[in-house]
């Protein structure tokens, strides 16, 4: 196992942050016919799960990295993680964004202090200039999908998930690097192996997906407007959990993931964004879905490209 559970038990212990809230809507269960137990990552402060990661690698710094601080690239999520607790931890941190990362997100991470640096089209090329940077000026690179803490700490909301709901048969886990659904993978297993583990991913950006069903890492193009599952290519550390131990993929195509959104917005009372809602399309694409499931809506960070789809009505009309 990559990241032992007593790992993932002690970084939750000391994590600075509330359990976040897990229960469900008779008529979104109604809807779904089962019961939906949603976990609300979007309430964490930063609006999303990414917050466990960032905190995690804050808490793993040594004196001299501290002192140097830290570097990563995002497209908004992790971005504002890592944004977050060097503001909490007291030290510097910069961020490589790609031109498509969405303004309201980048906003976000400025308003939490960090140095925003824009370059390239997309993650790779943003990724790249990170790494450059870390070289340059001797900070800690923290890499979005393949950082062991980063996998630790969001592996932390499915022990709190698990915690809270033993008896849930199947967990539907939005997927972009995979951090997220190897960490519950890796906590089903600790605690309740009966539970399925099942990813979620936009059709228009299946690089998870295609690198889990290869058995290598792959890269696909990426398409979605779900931007926190905007990745061009599978993760090598993640995959490496999600290779052997994650039980489905389900693969939506966007227009089912912007009607998730509004359905959390009309069932679940939740303004969610694309990844946020993908794991409920995923569930509802789903025909062998178990009685109790759980969703997790991992954030709430919408832009407007992704709430412009909640005028539209729940049935697109
Ligand atoms: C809201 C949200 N959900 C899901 C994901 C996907 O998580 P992961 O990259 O760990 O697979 C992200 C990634 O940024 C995200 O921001």
């Amino acid at each position: 196992m990559p990241i032992p559970f007593a790992t993932i038990e002690a970084v939750a212990a000391r994590l600075p942050l509330p359990p976040t809230p897990a229960w469900s809507y008779p008529v979104l269960d109604a809807f779904a016919g089962c019961e939906v137990v949603v976990k609300h990552e979007n309430v964490q402060p930063t609006g999303a799960f990414k917050v466990r990661g960032g905190l995690t690698v804050a808490a793993s710094l040594s004196d001299a990295e501290r002192a140097a601080g830290v570097v990563t690239a995002s497209t908004g999520n992790h971005a504002q993680s890592i944004a977050y607790a060097a503001r909490r931890g007291g030290f510097r941190a910069v961020i490589v964004v790609p031109l498509s990362a969405p303004p309201g997100k980048v906003e976000a991470v400025r308003a939490l202090g960090a140095q925003v640096v824009v370059h390239g089209a997309t993650m790779t090329e943003a990724g790249g200039r990170a790494r450059a940077l870390a070289a340059e000026q001797g900070l800690r690179y923290v890499d979005p999908g393949n950082d062991p803490a980063v996998i630790a700490g969001h592996a932390t909301a499915y022990l709190e998930l698990l915690r809270q709901r033993p008896d849930l048969e199947a967990i539907y886990v939005p997927v972009g690097s995979g951090t997220g659904a190897a960490g519950a993978c890796l906590v089903r297993d600790a605690l309740a192996p009966g539970c399925r583990i099942v990813g979620v991913q936009s059709a228009a950006a299946p690089a998870a997906y295609a690198s889990w069903r290869a058995g290598e890492v792959v890269d696909r193009p990426c398409e979605t407007f779900a931007s926190g599952l905007a990745t061009a290519t599978g993760f090598e550390v993640p995959q490496g959990v999600l290779r052997a131990r994650l039980d489905d993929f389900v693969v939506v195509e966007d227009a089912a993931i912007e009607a998730a959104v509004r359905l959390m917005a009309t069932h679940a009372h939740t303004l969610a964004e694309g990844a946020g809602a993908a794991a409920l399309a995923g569930l509802l694409a789903d025909e062998a879905r178990p009685a109790v499931c759980a969703i997790v809506c991992t954030g709430g960070n919408a832009g407007e490209h992704e709430f412009g789809v909640l005028g539209r009505g729940v049935h697109g009309r």
